[in-house]
């Protein structure tokens, strides 16, 4: 049955600056240059089997080209054709970051013309009617903040801090909504705990200091932005690090409970008295219990699962994005946003299906009592997936990786379809 959304949900697409703008120079485009030939090495083992589309990404995923950003997809340049392309599926908002090292590039040297490039471009958002939701890290940190040590450095919540004033300060009049840090937990984790993202580290004391230091720095964000803009709606885009036990026996039930308790609470809980809203991003589920497992908690076993998976393997479970907000909802009663959605799907064999499927747990959701406010599909483009590189394609839009031309996928007609008739 068709669910009628409130007239005030907020439909909206993600992107975030170091995985479209392209040349971004930070922690990460170094990064990048160090470990390209190793990822590229380690692909058929990472993803030779679990990939169902393996075959036809295998020459790129072995091509440590793949894994270089650079020209990205050129949306900093690019500014009225992806507007266009908002236009054209006509979301009411647009999630985007904003790219530190450029506003900062060396320490307390704040860039007026970058400054002004995203002045102007949330200026002409708004003329479009299309609200900016601004995030202000998602994942990249200049290289002099990576030097000093970043997040495990306190100083970095300081410089943070500053650099928040800056963005507030010159956006207040536009923007109303923020989401400070993009999946603080995942930034923990896997720069500090797996050393699989920058910094790279296997340290759990610097990984502590981390975590600590990206709550300050939420609550110091969330306290600047209110100062400045009295009306601002203050978020966290927090990973739904969602599992379920294996065949529900009580003791993978309880080591679900501890791992939810270590991905989402800890932090949630420290930060809850700074949140307007929660961002939860989602996609996909563990089915966990107690075995061996060769993975960095070597005691938790992960379950594959039948049904379709993403082309990075990731099994696709709308019911868990409905759990998950349930579990937010009982444990904070605040209002909830879906800051990211998606899949990886080059054919576009499944996406259509992935934004049906979620916005109806979204719909159940908001029948049940969950006060869910909006739904951003990740991703409005293809990007740059992090330690993937480009082969993961998360788009409503394609974008051709050598003339870099934009083209709506079939499934963005769907996303169309949802949001002019807000059901
Ligand atoms: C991140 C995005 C990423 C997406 C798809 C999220 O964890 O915020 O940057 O591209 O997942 O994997």
């Amino acid at each position: 049955m068709a669910y009628q959304f409130p007239k005030n949900f907020t439909w909206g697409v993600s992107t975030a600056s170091h995985q479209i703008e392209g040349n971004t120079v930070n922690d990460w485009s170094e990064w990048e240059q160090q470990n390209a030939k190793r990822l590229a090495e380690e692909a058929p083992k990472a993803f030779g089997k679990t990939s169902p589309v393996w075959n036809e990404v295998k020459t790129d995923a072995t091509n440590p080209a793949n894994y270089i950003s650079g020209v990205g997809d050129d949306s900093y340049n690019r500014i009225e054709e992806d507007i266009a392309l908002l236009k054209e599926l006509g979301v009411k908002a647009y999630r985007f970051s904003i790219e530190w090292s450029r506003i900062e590039p060396e320490k307390g040297k704040f860039d007026e013309v970058a400054i002004k490039h995203y002045v102007d471009f949330i200026g002409r958002l708004r003329q479009e009617n299309i609200q900016p939701w601004v995030t202000t890290v998602h994942r990249t940190i200049p290289q002099w903040v990576a030097k000093q040590g970043g997040w495990a450095n306190k100083d970095t919540v300081i410089d943070y801090g500053e650099y928040v004033k800056v963005l507030a300060s010159h956006f207040q009049d536009h923007v109303q909504h923020w989401l400070p840090l993009n999946e603080p937990i995942l930034n923990v984790g896997g720069g500090f705990f797996s050393g699989q993202i920058p910094p790279g580290r296997k340290n759990p004391i610097a990984g502590i200091k981390a975590l600590r230091n990206m709550i300050q720095a939420h609550r110091l964000a969330h306290q600047i932005i209110h100062h400045i803009i009295p009306e601002a709606q203050v978020g966290v885009a927090h990973a739904a690090i969602y599992a379920e036990g294996h065949k529900n026996r009580w003791v993978n039930c309880l080591l679900v409970s501890l791992l939810h308790y270590v991905a989402n609470w800890i932090f949630l809980d420290r930060v809850k008295n700074h949140l307007d809203f929660i961002g939860i991003q989602y996609y996909t589920r563990g089915v966990i219990g107690f075995g061996f497992a060769r993975t960095f908690i070597p005691f938790v076993k992960t379950y594959p699962q039948s049904g379709p998976h993403s082309d990075m393997g990731q099994e696709i479970y709308s019911e868990g994005l409905y759990n998950f907000a349930k579990l937010v909802h009982r444990r904070y009663h605040k209002p909830i946003v879906v800051t990211e959605n998606g899949v990886a799907d080059r054919n576009d064999t499944h996406r259509a299906n992935v934004i049906r499927s979620h916005i109806a747990q979204v719909a159940r959701a908001l029948q049940d009592g969950i006060d869910m406010r909006g739904y951003f599909h990740w991703s409005l483009l293809d990007n740059f997936e992090w330690d993937k590189g480009y082969w993961p394609r998360f788009g409503l839009v394609h974008v051709n990786r050598t003339t870099l031309q934009r083209t709506l996928r079939p499934s963005a007609e769907k996303y169309k379809e949802i949001i002019r008739q807000n059901r």
